[in-house]
């Protein structure tokens, strides 16, 4: 992999941690400048540290802040160079069954998870179709495809983002920017971790490969979506999801 970005700029957002950290990891291996902009101000400088090469960064933004995102791009397109690479990762979780779900819940799933999205696409589209060139990647989730009880609010977030991937894709298209969304199924983290044994063998009954996905599962997927193998798809779906959606 490494080499194969030299010379690029790529921004990911919610890329403190968890999933966004791993795809950073391997865009930096990769040789790629990396921005990293999260809510967590401090953990995201962390992160950049943290990250191969030199010239990342980390930026501490709200991406459900219009404002604070052309903010948060312009010092980003100052500091670390026109962004080439945009992937949209940041996401919440607020899940409650139907009838329970509060007004607020709902809003701020909208707001950071698709609104959030957006706010970054847009400012960063700007200087893609100038210079002719651009890879946009949407973290969707299985759950936009097929649904799930108690995740009313995530799910249509997520599904929403699949829509604005493959209106972003086709709009763009003819500017040279490509634009994919890829869907992560049940992924290990620190909170599948902490499931019950019982709740674990019932989640990957539901799995046909049977077994979890890690971060770095993810972050290979972005990897060859964002790489010039990839320079005829766009506006695409790919499920990392061990087949619980086909
Ligand atoms: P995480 O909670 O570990 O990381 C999310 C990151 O986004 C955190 O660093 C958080 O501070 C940041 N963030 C949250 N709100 C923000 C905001 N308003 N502005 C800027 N940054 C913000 O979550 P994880 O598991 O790494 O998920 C990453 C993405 O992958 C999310 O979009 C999630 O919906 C998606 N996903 C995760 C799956 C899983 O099993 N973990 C499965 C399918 C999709």
């Amino acid at each position: 992999m490494s080499g194969r970005l030299q010379g690029k700029v790529a921004l990911v957002t919610g890329g403190a941690r968890g999933i966004g950290l791993s795809i950073a990891k391997a865009l930096a291996a990769a040789d790629a400048r990396v921005a990293v902009v999260d809510i967590l101000a401090d953990t995201a400088q962390a992160a950049a540290a943290e990250l191969s090469g030199t010239g990342n960064q980390g930026f501490s933004c709200n991406v459900a802040d219009p404002e604070a995102v052309q903010g948060a791009l312009s010092s980003i397109e100052e500091n670390v160079g026109p962004v080439d690479i945009l992937i949209n990762n940041a996401g919440i979780t607020r899940d409650n069954l139907l009838m329970r779900m509060k007004n607020e819940d709902f809003d701020e799933v909208i707001a950071v998870n698709l609104k959030g999205a957006f706010n970054f696409t847009r400012a960063a589209a700007r200087g893609m179709m100038k210079r002719r060139d651009g890879v946009i990647i949407n973290i969707a989730s299985v759950v936009g495809l097929i649904g799930n009880p108690g995740q009313t609010n995530y799910a249509a977030s997520k599904a929403g983002l699949i829509g604005m991937t493959k209106s972003v894709a086709r709009e763009l298209a003819s500017r040279g920017v490509r634009c994919n969304a890829v869907a992560p199924g049940f992924i290990s983290t620190p909170m599948t971790d902490a499931l019950s044994e019982d709740q674990k063998i019932a989640l990957k009954g539901r799995i046909p490969l049977g077994t979890l996905g890690t971060p770095d599962d993810v972050a290979s997927a972005v990897m060859f979506l964002v790489g010039p193998d990839a320079r005829y798809i766009t506006g695409q779906v790919l499920s990392v999801d061990g087949g619980m959606a086909m």
